[in-house]
């Protein structure tokens, strides 16, 4: 029968509490649809740094380089922000990353009827939205050489280099186009090609791309400043949007918050033979350990997870069971409105594995 060996990275803050009630999702759906998921479960960012010195071993890549996928709730906090550089609970995020070669990082957004009045904008402008991020995750100015500090007092310098090569710009555009083909059809690429080098190449390439390969579908290109302000006052008008790795960091936290929080979405770190399943948010630090978080992000996450080990029918279990509870008025903390219900993260955990349940 399918098997498949996940590597559990439930990281720090919130991260354990969320990947708790993914797994706990998981277990139910696969028993249900006849498959099974084995997990080894690895310290990573803060919690690898207390345990081995080393927010990301060597170790740990090799579990996940042999493992079917990644599941990782999310590193960082307070405890660790006054370390620098490698030794940064993010920089071993940035590592394993890397290392699986996931330079393509797919953010999903979409609001139903039922979530469009807890969003901060107006309902009739979320309503029904489905936008789609493909983010590049392993190249500009995450990773550019050179980067450093140098020189004393009001002398002290430091640098970062933003760069892409036209290889790396053509691979992840690839992924939006054919994201597009499956969806409506449309890109737009989201750059800073008015000021910067490295963008007026990432356009000509994506142009170029465009018209010898994929001219069937329509591309458009926003310049990152107004890509903001659109994603807030009309961002039913994006289908796929294309985008480098710091430029989509920031705009998909923003697209986020169409649904009402940050805690709703999920994305897929993949390009390469092992894929990182990781909610957007982070540790959260200023709820965690309080049962407050919540869970869905992680648990579409893992949904985005079984897509890829083609277990869709699973995968669609257990977003048709988000749906039900969401339809139903349940809500953590951070969309909670006057005529919903409040729920812990375990009870919504609960929840949506009985509504997937049904739905399976
Ligand atoms: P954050 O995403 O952790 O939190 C931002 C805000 O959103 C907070 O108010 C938080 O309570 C809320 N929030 C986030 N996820 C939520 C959820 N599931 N349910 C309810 N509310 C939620 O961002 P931050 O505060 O800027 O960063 C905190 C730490 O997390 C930092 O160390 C940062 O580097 C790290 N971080 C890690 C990842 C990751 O591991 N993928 C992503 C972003 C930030
Ligand atoms: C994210 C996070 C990470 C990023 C950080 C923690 C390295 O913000 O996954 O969006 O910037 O990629
Ligand atoms: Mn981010």
């Amino acid at each position: 029968s399918r098997s498949y060996n996940i590597t559990l990275l439930p990281g720090d803050g919130i991260g354990p509490e969320v990947i708790a009630e993914s797994v706990k999702v998981l277990d139910a759906v696969s028993e249900k649809a006849g498959f099974s998921l084995n997990y080894t479960e690895q310290n990573a960012g803060g919690a690898a740094i207390d345990a081995h010195s080393d927010p990301m071993p060597d170790s740990v890549v090799e579990t996940c380089k042999k493992s079917d996928a990644v599941l990782l709730g999310a590193v960082g906090g307070p405890k660790w922000d006054e370390l620098t550089g490698a030794m940064r609970p993010e920089s071993g995020l940035l590592k394993i990353r890397k290392e699986l070669g996931a330079f393509a990082n797919l953010r999903p957004v979409t609001v139903p009827e039922s979530l469009a009045e807890n969003s901060p904008l107006r309902p009739e402008t979320v309503a029904g939205l489905d936008l789609f991020t493909v983010r590049e995750l392993t190249g500009g100015i995450y990773f550019g050489e050179p980067r450093g500090t140098e020189g004393e007092g009001d002398e002290k310098k430091s640098w970062n280099t933003m760069v892409y090569s036209v290889a790396e710009i053509k691979r992840v555009a690839r992924v939006a186009f054919e994201w597009a083909r499956k969806r409506r059809n449309k890109v737009t690429s989201v750059d800073k090609a008015n000021v910067l080098d490295v963008s007026r190449l990432w356009r000509d390439t994506v142009i170029e791309l465009h018209a010898a390969e994929y001219s069937d579908v329509e591309l458009d290109h926003l310049y990152i400043d107004n890509a903001a302000m659109q994603m807030v006052v009309n961002p039913r008008q994006f289908d796929v949007i294309l985008t480098g790795n710091i430029f989509g960091d920031i705009l998909s936290d923003a697209s986020a918050t169409l649904g009402g929080s940050l805690g709703l979405l999920p994305s897929a770190s993949v390009g390469g033979p092992v894929g990182i399943f990781e909610p957007v948010h982070g540790s959260a630090p200023d709820i965690a350990g309080q049962g407050k978080a919540n869970p869905f992000a992680m648990i579409l996450s893992a949904a985005m997870m079984l897509d890829t080990l083609n277990e869709s029918d699973a995968a669609n279990a257990i977003r048709a069971g988000v749906d039900k509870v969401l339809a139903d008025g349940y809500r953590s903390g951070d969309l909670w409105k006057e005529g919903n219900t409040l729920a812990s993260t375990t009870e919504l955990g609960d929840l949506v594995k009985d509504a997937a349940l049904a739905a399976l």
